[in-house]
């Protein structure tokens, strides 16, 4: 989100309905630190919410009905404009406007009354990078809807009802990381977050103090199959748990005497990923609440290996993006996301990223990938009220 997003969308909106909105709210899009396919067996994550997000005008409108807007859509980008109204609130709605009838959706299940209201939406959250795009999109809407109605709903009640939306009315399995890290994020921290007993912890991240930055490289490398190899992997690690007969693989706390119990070697690998994944979050933690910011690297390169070798949810142009920024002198690296294409985070010395892309860019030519893009990613707040 930039300050220009903010007139964009109130401009839009006047022009679009004659009459001013009646705020505009903003949530952002996230990369996640470390902690990749845990949340949803129990277990911790540690994400930070980027700068790029999706703002959001909005005002209440008098015949019960929803009109959304988004202005990275139709021709010319000159805006696409979906309407709904109660009876079209069906769980497996499809289309992006299924985001914030969702929102409508969970907001009401949760017994919250929710008027109607026209909404005219900016995003600069790249779609399907693995940044959560979506799951900015629905604590954008629930923040300015709730903010509309007053409705008074703590931020993990929000982040657990953007989930709602996502899990039973879009329909895609995953859990809660994404939500969390936009609604409960706050700038220059990471978030440590218990997805269990969703203990919220803000993490300090002095990359500045440290000389580092964080560059987010984008492999644009489409996800195919993605909804069906998440779907897979969540299974797997369900019916591991089921096997280990422990509630979720967070409480695996033996992992010889687990792997030894299991009865193949896909599932023992998904099982290991999971349970090392959870120590090394637990371990970056610990170092980023002494300020060890580069201490991180080691634990980002396991991360990506665990990935990689055990839970098999990296494709070649991302561990293309990952070897070649290491040979390039990024500290650390690893994708971010739910995988299989996305994002790639790599901890570089400040300055350093353009130099590191490059390097990755002329990989990718090589290869024949398509050329990836690059920014550097800024700790920033969770989702709030701008006007
Ligand atoms: C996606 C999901 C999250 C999480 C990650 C993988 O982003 O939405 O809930 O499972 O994948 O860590």
């Amino acid at each position: 989100m930039s300050p220009a997003d903010v007139d964009t969308v109130t401009q839009d909106f006047s022009a679009r309905f004659g009459r001013e909105p009646a705020g505009v709210w903003s949530a952002p899009g996230r990369v996640n630190l470390i902690g990749e396919h845990t949340d949803y067996n129990d277990g911790f994550v540690m994400p930070f919410a980027l700068a790029q997000a999706v703002t959001m005008a909005a005002a209440p409108r008098e015949d019960g009905r929803w009109s959304v807007t988004s202005l990275n859509r139709g021709e010319g980008q000159g805006g696409e404009t979906e309407e709904f109204g109660p009876d079209d609130l069906q769980p497996g709605m499809t289309g992006w406007q299924a985001y914030v009838a969702g929102v409508v959706w969970a907001l009401r299940e949760a017994g919250h009354q929710v008027r109607g209201a026209d909404l005219v939406l900016t995003s600069d959250v790249p779609l399907g990078a693995g940044l959560s795009s979506s799951a900015a999109l629905e604590c954008a809407a629930l923040a300015a809807l709730a903010g509309l109605d007053e409705l008074e709903i703590e931020p993990l009640e929000r982040a657990k009802l953007a989930r709602r939306c996502e899990n039973e009315f879009v329909g895609a399995p995953t859990g809660l990381m994404d939500q969390a890290a936009s609604t409960l994020c706050t700038v220059g921290h990471a978030l440590f977050f218990d997805c269990r007993t969703f203990e919220a912890r803000q993490v300090h991240l002095a990359l500045d103090e440290a000389g580092l930055e964080l560059l987010v490289l984008d492999t644009r490398t489409p996800h195919t199959h993605v909804d069906g190899e998440y779907a897979d992997r969540r299974r797997t690690c369900e019916e591991a748990a089921g096997i280990l007969g422990v509630p979720a693989l967070r409480d695996v706390t033996d992992l010889d005497a687990a792997l030894a119990a299991l009865p193949d070697d896909v599932m023992r690998r998904r099982v290991r990923h999971v349970v090392t994944e959870d120590a090394r979050v637990l371990a970056a933690a610990d170092l980023l609440a002494r300020d060890r910011v580069a201490e991180l690297a080691p634990l980002l390169d396991a991360s990506h290996a665990s990935m990689r070798d055990d839970f098999e949810i990296t494709v070649p142009s991302v561990d293309l993006a990952v070897a070649t920024a290491k040979e390039a002198g990024a500290l650390g690296a690893r994708m971010t996301g739910g995988g299989f294409g996305g994002c790639v985070i790599a901890l570089v010395a400040a300055g350093t990223a353009d130099a590191v892309a490059a390097r990755v860019a002329t990989a990718f030519a090589g290869a024949g990938h398509g050329a990836p893009t690059h920014f550097v990613g800024l700790p920033s707040a969770g989702a709030g009220r701008l006007r």
